[in-house]
């Protein structure tokens, strides 16, 4: 059986798909609850990353080994970034890059050593299937005209990123080695790189809930509760009703 994976960031977020799961099966291992069952008529396992890199990436892994899981997908929010990219819009990921990795001048800054590179690709065919369950459901909850669905570049490190300032060295830096990115989160470069060891297929959509600004701990915590668990919800609908 495919086994897809659905990797929520928050409790809140997940919420609602367990209450949709279909013969919920609950196995605690690595002292985490895995929720099996049917989605949407989809074999699933729902996890929580639970928050920062190696959390994550313990999380990744467990999926692969014990639930032999075939595709991973992570739903979660972010940080908006880039340019243009506002609170309530929708990030589909290309690649991911540490932002916290340093190992100059041993190796360029931001490459994960001994895998000569700093970016992690996601999957294009599932990237392709997410970002058109992100437009139809954007365009199914009927959100105003100036939410916008990206698609492209996201780092992840063991930071909040809450002030201006910080945010703005931050995507300079990265920026000069050549990395725009659109969107800062905790987790998803670590499951990218994981899904890259085991030669897995991996997709990751992100709703923007705060500027990662001197707001941002206002922000998250009121956008995760009251629209991106709506998002997310939708969002693995479209995806599982077009695998
Ligand atoms: N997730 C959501 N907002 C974030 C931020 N500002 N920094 C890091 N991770 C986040």
């Amino acid at each position: 059986m495919t086994f897809t994976a659905i990797l929520s960031a928050l409790a809140e977020e997940q919420q609602g798909l367990l209450e949709l799961l279909q013969q919920p099966q609950k196995i605690n291992h690595a002292g985490r609850d895995f929720w099996q069952g049917s989605l949407y008529g989809q074999p699933v396992v729902l996890a929580l990353s639970r928050i920062g890199k190696v959390a994550a990436a313990t999380t990744a892994t467990a999926l692969i080994e014990r639930f032999k899981v075939s595709r991973i997908v992570f739903t979660g929010v972010a940080g908006g970034l880039g340019a243009g990219v506002r609170v309530g819009d929708v990030v589909v990921a290309t690649e991911f890059v540490q932002h916290d990795l340093d190992a100059s001048p041993i190796f360029p800054r931001y490459e994960v050593p001994l895998y000569g590179q700093s970016r992690f690709a996601c999957d294009a065919a599932l990237s392709a299937l997410l970002l058109a369950a992100g437009r139809a459901s954007l365009q199914g909850l009927a959100l105003s005209p100036t939410v916008t669905l990206h698609h492209g570049l996201i780092a992840s490190g063991d930071r909040f990123v809450s002030g201006a300032q910080e945010a703005q060295a931050l995507r300079e830096s990265l920026q000069d080695q050549g990395h725009a990115v659109l969107a800062v989160e905790m987790e998803g470069a670590a499951v990218a790189q994981v899904c890259f060891d085991y030669g897995l297929p991996f997709a990751a959509v992100r709703t923007i809930s705060d500027r990662a600004d001197d707001q941002a701990h206002v922000d998250f915590p009121v956008f995760v509760r009251d629209v991106a668990s709506l998002y997310a919800q939708a969002m693995v609908r479209q995806l599982l009703q077009s695998l």
